[in-house]
């Protein structure tokens, strides 16, 4: 087991310790799914992303058993998509990604992307309702804007622990990110290597041959070493030593600022897939 794996620091929100490490699980599916999962708990992940909408939730939790870790030493996230956003639905959708994760709980439970048909106090009633009949240990979203994160948290009854949205190198969230440490949100990155393109990047890859990393772990350092939360997902295992082996080294103030420089205007990844399906903006 790789010594960097061992005990990845976590970020404490609202009585919830995210590792800052996890594993995001989008695309991977039935063996290659579960051998990843059980190999990064293997190696020492903690943290495992998955969601509704992936269609590999058995996967992820015939993973956990296989690993032999112990159920309450794994921080697991799932997501419910908007379509299923009606309270009755919403409840019974939660119900049924826990009966396929083989789980009585997760960690925390996310509203995948906004939907502006129902009622954003509807969604969020039944989502509070369902941390407080313990199928939840904690709630968020992702993919909520500024004005969207304010109105949750002025709705809520719940504390929302997190914003999961992308968050690169490549895209400027500094407002998102303020907003979330305003209001004592955890921020989770996803697709923080930028779906791998931060693999090609000059000043990556040069700060990264200073350090004897690879341009990827230097761009998760950067985002872990501003308390921001990463799931990077691979299909492979020898990456996910890789992916892990952030916690040994420090960037510089000049080597962040120079990171930081990386973002442009057309820097985002992900358009929101609900949308599209909606036939919406
Ligand atoms: N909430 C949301 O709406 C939302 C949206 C998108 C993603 N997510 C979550 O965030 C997770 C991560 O985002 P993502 O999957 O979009 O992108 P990502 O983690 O930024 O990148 C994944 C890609 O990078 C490659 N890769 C992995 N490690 C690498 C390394 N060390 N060097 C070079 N390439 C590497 C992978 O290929 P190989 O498989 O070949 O290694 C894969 O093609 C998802 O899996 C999902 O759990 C959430």
């Amino acid at each position: 087991m790789s010594a960097d794996i061992q005990n990845v620091p976590s970020v404490e929100v609202n009585g919830a310790r995210i590792p800052l490490l996890g594993l995001g699980t989008w695309d991977l599916r039935g063996r290659v799914c579960a051998r990843v999962v059980e190999q990064a708990l293997r190696l020492g992940y903690r943290h495992i992303d998955t969601a509704e909408m992936y269609d590999n939730e058995r996967e992820v939790g015939e993973g956990l058993r296989a690993s032999g870790v112990k159920r309450n030493d794994v921080f697991i996230t799932t997501k419910i998509w908007p379509s299923h956003f009606a309270p009755l639905e919403l409840e019974r959708t939660a119900r049924e990604c826990l009966g396929r994760l083989r789980l009585g709980e997760v960690d925390l439970l996310l509203l995948h992307w906004p939907n502006p048909q129902i009622p954003l106090a509807e969604t969020l009633g039944a989502l509070c309702k369902v941390k407080r009949d313990g199928l939840a240990r904690h709630i968020g979203v992702s993919n909520f804007t500024v004005p969207l994160m304010d109105e949750a948290l002025r709705l809520t009854s719940e504390p929302l622990v997190c914003n999961q949205f992308e968050c690169h190198p490549f895209l400027d969230q500094s407002k998102l990110i303020a907003a979330c440490r305003q209001h004592g949100m955890a921020v989770v990155a996803y697709s923080p290597i930028a779906k791998g393109r931060v693999r090609d990047d000059e000043t990556l890859s040069r700060i990264g041959a200073e350090h004897k990393k690879t341009a990827a772990q230097v761009c998760l350092r950067f985002l872990v070493q501003q308390n921001i939360v990463v799931i990077p997902r691979t299909s492979k295992v020898e990456r996910l030593s890789e992916n892990a082996a952030i916690f040994d080294f420090a960037l510089s103030e000049p080597e962040m600022a120079s990171i930081a420089a990386l973002a442009r205007r057309d820097g985002r990844l992900v358009n929101s897939a609900f949308s599209a399906q909606q036939n919406w903006d």
